[in-house]
């Protein structure tokens, strides 16, 4: 190889590595204009999402809508009374996305053997177990009021099967 051949190909080769460099810088400007963190849109599902992944569990919808209103959480707007919910009502909205076909083992609403099997505990230790959550249910104190809650296991178990639930 001659030194003319050699400088001719230390240029192309300082042409090629310069061209590679302009694309790189070309496509890092390209890359920031359209996801760069200025686009306020992007910032703000961004921290949506981070927020729905920190939420508690028992904040966390399985039916993917949004979390039934928390009836003790603080007075409502209007200064009225803050409607309890029936039974019926809570088991519908908050308990029915496992207690219908056997989720994970959860007795259904008017599941007479699976329900006959769990009611010898008596009401205090299952308001207690689903306040605070047991086994595979998590605590569902968050999403309805303790009040609520006896409400729907009236509901869904007594009326719903006709059973009768020990006192203690
Ligand atoms: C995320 C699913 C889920 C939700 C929501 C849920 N449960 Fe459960 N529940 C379960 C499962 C699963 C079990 C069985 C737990 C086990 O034995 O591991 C259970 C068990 C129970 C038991 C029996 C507890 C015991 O001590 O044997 C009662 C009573 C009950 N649920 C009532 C309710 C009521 C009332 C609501 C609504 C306010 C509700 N559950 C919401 C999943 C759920």
């Amino acid at each position: 190889m001659s030194a003319e051949q050699d400088s001719v190909f230390v240029r192309n080769f300082a042409l090629v590595i310069a061209a590679l460099l302009a694309i790189t810088v070309l496509l890092i400007v390209i890359a920031n204009a359209l996801f760069g963190d200025e686009n306020p849109e992007r910032q703000a599902l961004a921290e949506e999402r981070a927020e729905a992944n920190l939420a508690p569990p028992f904040a966390v919808r399985l039916t993917g809508d949004p979390a039934p209103a928390i009836a003790s959480a603080e007075e409502p707007a209007d200064g009225g009374v803050m409607e309890v919910r029936s039974g019926e009502q809570v088991t519908q909205a908050v308990c029915i996305a496992c207690h219908q076909g056997n989720f994970l083992n959860a007795p259904g609403v008017g599941d007479v053997d699976g329900w006959n099997e769990r009611i010898g505990k008596g009401w205090e230790t299952l308001v207690d177990n689903v306040v605070n959550g047991y086994g595979n249910m998590p605590a569902q104190g968050g999403a309805a009021t303790e009040e609520e809650i006896r409400a729907a296991i009236e509901w869904m178990i007594e009326t719903e099967t006709g059973l009768t639930i020990p006192e203690t």
